[in-house]
């Protein structure tokens, strides 16, 4: 632990952000790197006497500010941090760091189940970090949960951040391409959720570089219109989902009238376009007859 004093401390960290960036990333470095949390930082606003202690110098907090100023390399890739919800996700370059707007995709689940619901099973295809699963197996110690993903780095992530909250087993993790590492849960599903990648082809070309140069390719691309997996899904859903079993998806802001007329075409009722706090329509629910 190194100590300096809280004055020298807060200069330097206007002068960090003199040079670029936002308070909530060197928020990030300081806690995950630094070991000061936001509420250090706070209190030190108020009383800017005395001293604190930091894990690491200033030097190499200021070389990996830096580096995610000059390469726009993501600031959770170089802290191997991000939060989302209330967890503390470890996040590798093999992984897509989860976004603020899926953190709902729990609250669709808690309004349509409740807080308190009993047993049941359910499955996500393609988890990444396991944000979604983690949350939903901790908020739902009864249920079980299958995450799933094609890339078994990030797999190994997910098993790891869930190790990180949770001694027991109600989540399981298993690799292979959307459905079929569920082959032996045919019709036994009661709800599935994905966040496939979904972007537009043309779409992706243009995405900022701290998102194209960085994130994985494989977590963001959807084909050339960016629907090729959510069809597959959709698709083979009736196949794994229980009667008035739910499908929740993830999408691009504007296909959610188009995977509405999947989900018809396949059987499903109760569909819904959900809106984003930003007011877009980011998910597709239905249920399966
Ligand atoms: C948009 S990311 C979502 C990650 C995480 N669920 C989240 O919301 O932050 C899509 C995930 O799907 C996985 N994936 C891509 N193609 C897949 C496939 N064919 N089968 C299974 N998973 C796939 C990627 O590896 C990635 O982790």
């Amino acid at each position: 632990m190194l100590s300096i004093s809280v004055k020298e401390f807060l200069f330097w960290k206007k002068t960090q952000l003199s040079k670029g960036g936002d308070h909530q990333s060197l928020a990030l470095l300081l806690d995950s790197v630094g070991g000061i949390s936001t509420s250090d930082l706070n209190s030190f606003n108020i009383n800017p006497e005395g001293n604190l202690y930091l894990k690491k110098n200033l030097e190499s907090l200021e070389s990996v500010w830096e580096d995610h100023l000059l390469n726009s390399s993501p600031i959770q890739y170089l802290c191997g941090i991000t939060y989302w919800r209330d967890l503390k996700l470890e996040v590798t370059n093999k992984v897509l760091i989860p976004r603020s707007e899926t953190e709902l995709i729990v609250d669709i689940v808690i309004k349509i189940f409740g807080k308190k619901s009993q047993k049941l099973l359910f499955g996500e295809l393609g988890t990444g970090t396991g944000a979604i699963s983690i949350a939903l197996a901790l908020t739902y110690p009864l249920w079980d949960g299958i995450a799933t993903d094609i890339d078994q780095d990030a797999l190994a992530v997910a098993i790891k951040n869930y190790g990180n909250y949770s001694k027991q087993s109600n989540l399981k993790f298993l690799c292979g391409n959307w459905w079929t590492p569920l082959e032996s849960f045919k019709g036994k599903l009661n709800l599935v959720i994905s966040n496939p990648p979904y972007i537009p082809k043309d779409t992706y070309e243009k995405l900022p570089k701290e998102v194209k140069n960085f994130e994985p390719k494989i977590a963001l691309l959807g084909g050339e219109d960016g629907l090729k997996h959510i069809r597959e899904i959709i698709q083979k859903a009736p196949l794994f989902l229980k009667e008035k079993g739910w499908l929740i998806l993830e999408n691009h802001f504007d296909q959610g009238e188009k995977i509405k007329q999947l989900l018809i075409k396949n059987k499903f009722t109760s569909i819904e376009i959900v809106n984003d706090l930003s007011g877009i329509g980011r998910f597709t629910i239905g249920r399966y007859k």
